[in-house]
């Protein structure tokens, strides 16, 4: 590789895919099952979100987002033919962290021998996997880091209150772990041509895990919650994503002045089937190039996006060269994108 030399011992260079994983559990969750369970039906959650089924960690799985990671982790270093030891660097996007400390990515790179590389989780919800991937790609651009492997996961089936006083949320939600691992190019072409990543604190509370009552907002009721179960202000976040899916998309493309009809795929946190088709269909894009797999996954937070990129990535939906849209908005509030020439 011969980076640009930059004043300080700083390079630029191109960054490209070196290997993709996911994992997801083998359990299913269907909406079948939630009827038993709460008052809902199938027909109401596959109208309003496109939700059948989502992946269910066993319940009691010890360290289940470590577990989840390193098995996303394993999958993309053998699709990369690397070694964990050739990591620098393990970042982790993540809602669903075992522990406060260590971070899950600390857990994980131990397991999987990837130890002394730097290892940190990233909270930024369902944007984990697209904020933690921008960072880590600068890193690589400008030289600092060569090998590092970007995951997003989250196991939202424990964070949720499956009783008829979380089905407005619970019925979303699955279990996920998406991983990609990147490195420097001579091609400075490849790598990420856009990136954009914005947060508003100001709307917290349409979308939050309360640990304490003292963490609920003034107008919530502690019999309505149920603590460590994700609060969700569900036609509130829907007008949120709508608006902003569709902004950040036309942002990102008018900074990397590049045309809707150059981007072989958008891979799009699964929110809810509607907000995906609705953004898709301000764009006049086909269906083909939104990649949708909510059906069967559901949303799985910081997973989901990580996942639909690994399903691309092996499907051939995507090759080498093509431009590529990553775009996810969550908690916090958070909304980010990332487009790359892959
Ligand atoms: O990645 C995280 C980001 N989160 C999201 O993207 C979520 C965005 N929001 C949504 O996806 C939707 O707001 C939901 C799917 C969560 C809810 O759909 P909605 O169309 O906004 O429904 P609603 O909350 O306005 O409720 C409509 C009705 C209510 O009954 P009434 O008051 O009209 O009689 C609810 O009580 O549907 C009722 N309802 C249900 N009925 C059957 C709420 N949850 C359920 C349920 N089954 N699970």
């Amino acid at each position: 590789m011969q980076p640009d030399s930059r004043p300080g011992g700083r390079t630029t260079c191109g960054v490209k895919i070196l290997g993709v994983g996911s994992a997801v559990p083998e359990g299913i969750l269907t909406n079948h099952d939630l009827e038993q369970l709460m008052d809902t039906n199938d027909e109401w959650i596959v109208q309003r979100t496109g939700v059948r089924e989502r992946r269910i960690m066993p319940p009691g799985q010890l360290r289940p987002t470590t577990t989840l990671s390193v098995e996303a982790l394993r999958n993309a270093l053998d699709d990369a033919q690397l070694k964990p030891t050739d990591l620098d660097l393990i970042v982790i996007g993540t809602v669903s962290s075992e522990m406060a400390c260590p971070s899950t990515a600390c857990l994980v790179a131990a397991e999987v021998g990837a130890t002394p590389a730097a290892a940190m989780d990233v909270s930024a919800a369902c944007c984990g996997y697209v904020y933690s991937l921008n960072m880590a790609e600068s890193l690589v651009a400008c030289g600092r880091y060569r090998r590092i492997a970007v995951l997003g996961c989250d196991i939202m089936t424990i964070l949720q209150d499956y009783t008829d006083r979380g089905r407005n949320t619970c019925i979303l939600f699955g279990d996920a772990a998406g991983c990609v691992i990147i490195g420097p190019s001579d091609d400075l072409s490849l790598g990420c041509m856009a990136q954009l990543m914005y947060a508003d604190g100001s709307d917290w509370d349409l979308l939050y895990i309360p640990r304490k009552l003292t963490d609920l907002p003034d107008d919530v009721k502690p019999e309505d919650v149920k603590l460590g179960c994700l609060q969700m202000r569900g036609r509130e976040v829907f007008k949120f994503a709508v608006s902003k899916f569709a902004d950040i998309i036309a942002a990102t493309l008018e900074k990397a002045d590049v045309g809707i009809e150059e981007i072989a795929m958008v891979v799009a946190h699964q929110s809810n089937r509607r907000i995906l088709d609705s953004a898709r269909k301000r764009f006049g894009m086909p269906e083909e190039k939104m990649y949708v797999n909510i059906d069967y996954y559901g949303n799985s937070s910081s997973g989901s996006t990580g996942l639909c990129f690994d399903q691309v990535w092996r499907s051939g939906k995507v090759k080498r060269g093509d431009k590529v849209l990553f775009v996810a908005f969550g908690g916090g509030m958070t909304w980010a994108s990332s487009l790359w020439q892959l």
